[in-house]
């Protein structure tokens, strides 16, 4: 009897585990899915990778539908919406629906250009535009070595109203602003920390920007936009000492390196204290920048919608390929400039208090970075990873 009733729970739990994995198979005859609403969609994904990003890149178009993808979704603000009636969507497609209002806001500026690529994709492909934009991004991410497999979920509904404009954060906006405005953004939802905020500017580690200096459009915003790696969280520790281009630009601060264009909120951010901390911990930390940005990607792609709502269709998103390097420091010719001229050198700023859980696993990491490059101007010496660790313990370093 007992054998019985035994032999019941297993066959129950069998049949329940099958019921979870049961997948179907697709029209195409090649393709599994687990909800049958995702099969339409590997063909889409294989035409974006051969024909909308050069069959495979990570290159500008890959970028470019990223921005897209946040520019769409961070149009909602339940703060407006008390105040006007409407506060935006969200993720609903109302950039590209309402390309004539939405592109005209200032943040959005340049946005038209990957919304009128897009545009063909979008009709060919039988979804809604609000479920085109966040799938190209990440089918996009997914060519970009190093990336997370990001989430996607369809059966987002079109917008019928714009987006009201000042949702989109500016590089010229305070910290105070740009916390605020996702903490607005997400406030139905339970807000958003400002370690998320650094976690989404993962994202800025395959950027470049056109419009901020326009002399020199496609300047990235680190040494390794093609690389979805830490690079970016090293080098805007690095001390700014040069623009690369005509500089006085609103939202742009000097960058360590030619050929690379700090944004001043980018810069802000690595150094403000709320933030700080988190974006040292960055460095060197591939697996937590996948996980971190995969996280607060997923929770933005979904704004204005209710998840479970939607279908995951996840499994489409190719595993991207992995990472070959670690983060370093920029060329060696900046290894030298930094001997010879000491004074203009990258420090790691500002510090991780000691006694914090950051002190040990995160700062340590960029201390080991930079130690033989760190110059203490009363010593008049070349810093030790021990004394630094006695000055940061004493606070006597202040950047
Ligand atoms: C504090 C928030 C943010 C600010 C102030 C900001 C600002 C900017 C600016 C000014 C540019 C350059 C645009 C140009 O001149 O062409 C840019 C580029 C970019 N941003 Fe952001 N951004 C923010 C957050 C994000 C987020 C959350 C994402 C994605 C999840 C994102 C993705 C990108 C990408 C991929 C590019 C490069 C586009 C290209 O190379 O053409 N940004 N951002």
């Amino acid at each position: 009897m007992a054998l019985k009733q035994l032999s019941t729970v297993v066959s129950l739990a069998l049949a329940a585990n099958a019921a979870i994995t049961r997948r179907v198979a697709c029209p195409d005859g090649v393709n599994t899915a687990t909800n049958a609403a995702c099969c339409a969609l590997f063909a889409v994904r294989d035409t974006l990778v051969q024909d909308f990003f050069d069959g495979g890149e990570c290159g500008e178009e890959v970028h470019e539908s990223l921005r897209l993808t946040f520019h769409d979704a961070i149009g909602i603000s339940p703060a407006i919406a008390v105040i006007a009636g409407f506060g935006g969507g969200g993720a609903d497609g109302s950039i590209a629906i309402f390309e004539d209002i939405e592109t005209n806001f200032h943040a959005n500026l340049g946005i038209d250009e990957i919304i009128d690529e897009q545009r063909p994709f979008v009709q060919a492909s039988n979804m809604t535009t609000a479920d085109f934009i966040q799938f190209a991004g990440a089918v996009g991410v997914s060519n970009c070595p190093g990336a997370p497999a990001l989430d996607v979920f369809i059966g987002r509904q079109d917008a019928i109203l714009p987006a009201p404009d000042k949702t989109v954060p500016e590089p010229f906006d305070t910290v105070d602003s740009i916390l605020s405005r996702f903490q607005d953004a997400f406030s139905d939802v339970g807000g958003f920390t400002p370690a998320e905020v650094v976690a989404l500017l993962v994202s800025h580690t395959i950027a470049a920007a056109d419009h901020i200096d326009p002399s020199i459009p496609g300047t990235p915003f680190d040494s390794t936009p093609g690389i979805f790696d830490s690079q970016f969280f090293v080098e805007t520790q690095l001390r700014g000492v040069v623009f690369p281009g005509t500089g006085g630009n609103q939202g742009e601060v000097e960058s360590p390196l030619m050929g690379e264009l700090r944004l001043q909120s980018d810069s802000e951010l690595a150094r403000d204290s709320r933030t700080n901390c988190e974006w040292q911990s960055f460095v060197n930390n591939q697996p937590k920048i996948q996980s971190a940005f995969k996280a607060a990607f997923r929770r933005m792609t979904v704004l204005g919608h209710n998840e479970a709502d939607l279908i995951d269709c996840s499994e489409v998103i190719k595993a991207p390929p992995p990472l070959k390097s670690n983060a370093h420091l920029p060329a060696r010719e900046d290894h030298e400039r930094c001997r010879a001229s000491l004074r203009h050198c990258c420090v790691p700023v500002p510090l991780c208090r000691p006694g914090t859980r950051y002190f040990r696993c995160s700062c340590s990491a960029v201390l080991n970075i930079w130690m033989s490059y760190v110059w203490d101007p009363l010593l008049s010496m070349v810093l030790t990873v021990d004394r630094l660790s006695q000055l940061f313990s004493s606070h006597a370093y202040q950047v």
